[in-house]
C-alpha cells in the first residue's frame, strides 16, 4: 500500500518568536539547543523567507545532495545571500544540471589528487617564505597567518612564474577587493537581500574591486596566451588551460572563474588554518602525541590529517549548508513545494552521537584508522557542488602545520578554547586565533 507523501504542514514547526533559537544551531554544542525537542525535521518561516526545511535526517541530506535536478544550490544563494553579487551568476556554484555538468569538467583537473600534489614545492616554498617572518613568544592571529598564505599559495599556483610587480599588483587588487566585500557597507547590503526578495544592492567600491581583479586577471590570461610556444614547461594551473583541450576560449568567462576559485579558496582556508592553531594550543595533548611521531613521516602526516579532519568536524566554516526547491518535489515521503528552502545543518550532524562517539570531545584519534566518511563529515558541503578545493584545502594545512611543527613549539593555552564568532554565513575565532609561537 502507498502512502501519500506527508505535507511541510505536519511537521513540528519554529514559532516566529523563538527565531533567535536558530542560532543554536551554527554555535558548538548544538545538541544543547532547544531545537533539539523539534526533532531532526522541523520548519521554520521567518519573515521575508520562503519557508525552509531544517532536517538532519541522514536520509533527507544524501537525497537533497544527490538529487541535483530538483535542489538547487544556485537559486538558494540567490534567494538569500549576497553571492550572486559576489561570484557572478555564471560561475560555476550558480550553474545546474548539464551546464555545471560541463564546466565541472572543464575545471577539475588541476584540483584532483595528482595535479594537487604536484603544487606541493609551491605550497613548501611559500610556507618556508613566510614562516621567519611570524613573531616568536608573542601572540599572532593565526587567521592572519592563513590569509597571507593562503593567497601567496594561491597565486602562485594559478599564475606560476609571473614578474614580482606583476603578482604584487594582483595581491593588492585582491586585497582591496576583499576589503570592500568585508566591509560594512556591504555588509549592510547583503542583510538587505533576503527582505528585497533576493536582490542584493550594488554596492560600488565592491564592483570596482571586481572590474580590477578582473581586468588583471583577464592580462595575465593573454601574458600567457602570448607565451604559448615558447617552449617553456609550465606548471602553473593557468597553463594548464590557456592553449589545452581545457581552454575555453573565453578569457572574460575564465577570469571570472578563476576569481571565483581565489574568492571560495581565501577566506575558508584562512579561517580553517585560525581554527586548527587554535584546536592544537588548546589539547597539549595532541601536541605531545605529535611530538612524539616527529621521527616518521608518515604517521606523523597520518596524525596530522586526522587533527584537521577533527578540527573541520569541530568547527566547520560553513555550519550549514543548503539548497532551494526548483520545482515540486518529493523526499522520503515528504512533500517540498517548489521555492522551499532546505538547510543542512552540518555542525549539528558533526556533533551527533549517532555519527561520532563522544561528539564533543577533541579525538583526532577517530580519524586514524576511518577516513573521514563523506555522508556525515561535511566541511566541504556534499553532492555534484561539493567544494572543488576539498584536496588542496587539505594538502595546504598539513603542509603548513607540519613546517610549523618542524620549526617551532605551538604553546599550549590553558582555560576555554577561543569563542567563535559569525563572519558572513560561517564561524570564525572571535580573537582571529590568537596562538604564541616558541622556539624549537
Ligand atoms: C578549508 C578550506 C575550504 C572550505 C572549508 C571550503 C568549503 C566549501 C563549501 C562548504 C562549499 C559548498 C559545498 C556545498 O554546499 O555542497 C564549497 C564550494 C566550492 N569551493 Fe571550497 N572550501 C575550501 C577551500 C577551497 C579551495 C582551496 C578552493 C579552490 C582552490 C575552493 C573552491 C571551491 C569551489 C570552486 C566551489 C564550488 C563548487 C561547485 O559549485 O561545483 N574551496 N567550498
Amino acid at each position: 500500500m502507498s502512502h501519500a507523501p506527508a505535507s511541510l504542514h505536519h511537521l513540528p514547526r519554529l514559532r516566529t518568536r523563538d527565531l533567535a533559537q536558530l542560532g543554536g544551531l551554527i554555535r558548538p554544542g548544538t545538541h544543547d539547543s532547544p531545537l533539539m525537542a523539534l526533532g531532526k525535521r522541523f520548519t521554520v518561516a521567518p519573515p521575508g523567507f520562503p519557508t525552509m526545511l531544517i532536517t538532519h535526517d541522514m536520509d533527507d541530506v544524501r537525497e537533497v545532495f544527490t538529487n541535483h535536478e530538483d535542489f538547487s544550490v544556485g537559486q538558494l544563494l540567490k534567494r538569500v545571500s549576497n553571492h550572486d553579487r559576489l561570484f557572478g551568476r555564471e560561475t560555476l556554484v550558480f550553474l545546474e544540471g548539464e551546464a555545471h555538468r560541463r564546466e565541472r569538467r572543464l575545471y577539475s583537473p588541476p584540483f584532483q589528487h595528482k595535479a594537487v600534489r604536484s603544487y606541493q614545492d609551491v605550497m613548501v616554498a611559500a610556507v618556508q617564505r613566510e614562516l621567519p617572518g611570524w613573531p616568536v613568544g608573542e601572540p599572532i592571529e593565526f587567521v592572519r597567518v592563513g590569509y597571507d598564505l593562503a593567497l601567496g599559495v594561491l597565486l602562485e599556483v594559478v599564475f606560476g612564474d609571473v614578474p614580482v610587480a606583476r603578482r604584487d599588483r594582483l595581491r593588492q587588487a585582491v586585497i582591496h577587493w576583499f576589503e570592500a566585500i568585508e566591509s560594512r557597507g556591504f555588509l549592510v547590503a547583503t542583510m538587505l537581500t533576503p527582505l528585497l526578495g533576493g536582490y542584493t544592492p550594488p554596492y560600488p567600491p565592491l564592483r570596482r574591486g571586481q572590474a580590477l581583479v578582473d581586468r588583471l586577471l583577464v592580462e595575465e590570461i593573454a601574458a600567457r596566451r602570448a607565451a604559448l610556444g615558447d617552449g617553456v614547461d609550465r606548471q602553473d594551473m593557468l597553463s594548464r588551460y590557456v592553449g589545452t583541450e581545457l581552454d575555453p576560449h573565453d578569457d572574460v568567462a575564465l577570469a571570472r572563474n578563476l576569481r571565483g576559485i581565489l574568492l571560495g579558496a581565501y577566506e575558508t582556508t584562512a579561517i580553517t588554518v585560525g581554527w586548527i592553531a587554535t584546536m592544537l594550543a588548546g589539547h597539549p595533548k595532541v601536541l605531545a602525541e605529535l611530538d612524539s611521531l616527529a621521527e616518521d613521516d608518515a604517521r606523523f602526516d597520518a596524525y596530522l590529517d586526522a587533527v584537521v579532519a577533527e578540527t573541520m568536524r569541530v568547527r566547520p566554516v560553513s555550519p550549514f549548508t543548503g539548497r532551494r526547491a526548483a520545482r515540486d518535489t518529493e523526499i522520503n515521503g515528504l512533500r517540498i513545494p517548489k521555492g522551499t528552502i532546505v538547510v543542512l545543518p552540518i555542525l549539528l550532524i558533526h556533533e551527533s552521537p549517532e555519527h561520532y562517539p563522544d561528539p564533543m570531545s577533541f579525538r583526532p584519534e577517530r580519524f586514524l584508522d576511518e577516513r573521514p566518511n563523506g555522508h556525515t563529515w561535511l566541511p566541504f558541503g556534499g553532492g555534484s557542488h561539493r567544494c572543488l578545493g576539498a584536496p588542496f584545502a587539505l594538502l595546504e594545512a598539513r603542509i603548513l602545520f607540519r613546517a610549523i611543527l618542524e620549526q617551532r613549539r605551538i604553546q599550549p593555552t590553558t582555560g576555554e578554547l577561543e569563542p567563535p564568532r559569525r563572519l558572513h554565513t560561517g564561524l570564525s575565532p572571535a580573537r582571529n586565533a590568537l596562538v604564541t609561537l616558541l622556539p624549537r
